[in-house]
């Protein structure tokens, strides 16, 4: 069957999935979100891309962005990242304290909420906000080649409003001493990555680089080097669904970053990168169509790493 098939048939199949489990509503802009929105795109490394559903319009990309965030900091820090961040799986949900108190305040990994606003932290690096936050949505333009690509301010707007346990989690790795800009600065940057707004179409396209050794297929160019996008996709295989990553695992094959918004990227090593978005989250806050999805895909292609 052409890819171009399997994409329409899988939406079609996943159809009675839509709009089951809950759409994230501790943010309350994301609450609003229709629960029947699904999309599918699948970008392939000769440039191709195969569409389904709602595949072109932008949605909260959330914690997948903190695949790009940890991309952009290993290039600054370098290795030095790992003194300040761990990579590990949580076994915890994204939002837990508990292990940061046990563990002398460095997060399990990037991809759990603290290990995200270290990376953050890290971006920030002393400078302002403003011109982090300004770096960070280029480098999405850039991966996505689409100069489109947005931050929804209002759901930075919420996030920054409700965001108690963030403010929680920053604030205590403040006190270890992991975190090293003002707390506020630091969540300002966190909260706005999480609202970077971007179809599946976008969001395939900037993750591309990951199916294909570091570097973007399309223009050629080099994002990051080989045995980093190797290590980033291992972090996504271990760490990218919080305390369902070994199911995600189980079930797909593939190395894959949830958001809460209910979009999920996962990377086909030298085939393709996949995104997919439907809002209901199951009881791990991860999308329960979109796995279903990308489930079907991953049989149907053989393309699980396993
Ligand atoms: O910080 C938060 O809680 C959200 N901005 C992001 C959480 C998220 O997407 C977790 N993913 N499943």
């Amino acid at each position: 069957m052409s890819l171009d098939a399997m994409v329409a048939s899988i939406l079609d199949r996943i159809g009675p999935e839509v709009g089951q489990g809950r759409v994230a509503d501790y943010i309350p802009a994301l609450a609003r979100i229709e629960p029947s929105k699904v999309g599918i795109a699948v970008a392939t490394l000769d440039g191709n891309l195969y569409t389904a559903g709602d595949a072109h319009e932008a949605f909260s990309i959330q914690s997948v962005s903190k695949v790009f965030t940890l991309a952009l900091a290993l290039g600054r820090a370098g290795s030095d990242l790992w003194q300040r961040v761990g990579r590990e799986p949580s076994g915890s949900a994204f939002n837990s304290i508990v292990q940061l108190e046990r563990e002398h305040g460095i997060p399990r990994n990037p991809f759990i909420n603290p290990g995200a606003i270290v990376v953050s932290d890290i971006l920030l690096a002393g400078g302002r906000p403003k011109e982090t936050i300004a770096e960070i949505l280029s480098f999405l333009r850039w991966l996505a080649d689409d100069d489109t690509v947005a931050i929804d301010a209002e759901v930075a707007a919420s996030e920054a409003e409700t965001g108690y346990r963030n403010v929680s989690l920053a604030n205590f790795m403040k006190a270890f001493g992991t975190i090293d800009g003002p707390v506020a600065d630091t969540l300002d940057v966190y909260f706005h990555q999480c609202a970077l707004s971007l179809s599946c179409v976008q969001l395939a396209r900037a993750g591309l680089f990951l199916a294909n050794r570091g570097v973007d297929p399309v223009t050629g160019r080099r994002v990051v080097a080989d045995y980093r996008a190797r290590r980033i996709n291992a972090l996504m295989m271990t760490c990218g669904h919080y305390d369902a990553s070994g199911d995600f695992a189980f079930r797909v094959g593939l190395p894959g970053k949830s958001g809460v918004g209910g979009g999920i990227l996962a990377i086909a090593p030298g085939r393709a990168a996949v995104a997919v978005w439907s809002p209901g989250l199951n009881d791990s806050g991860n999308s329960h169509a979109g796995t279903i999805a990308l489930e079907e895909l991953a049989r149907e292609t053989g393309w699980s790493v396993f």
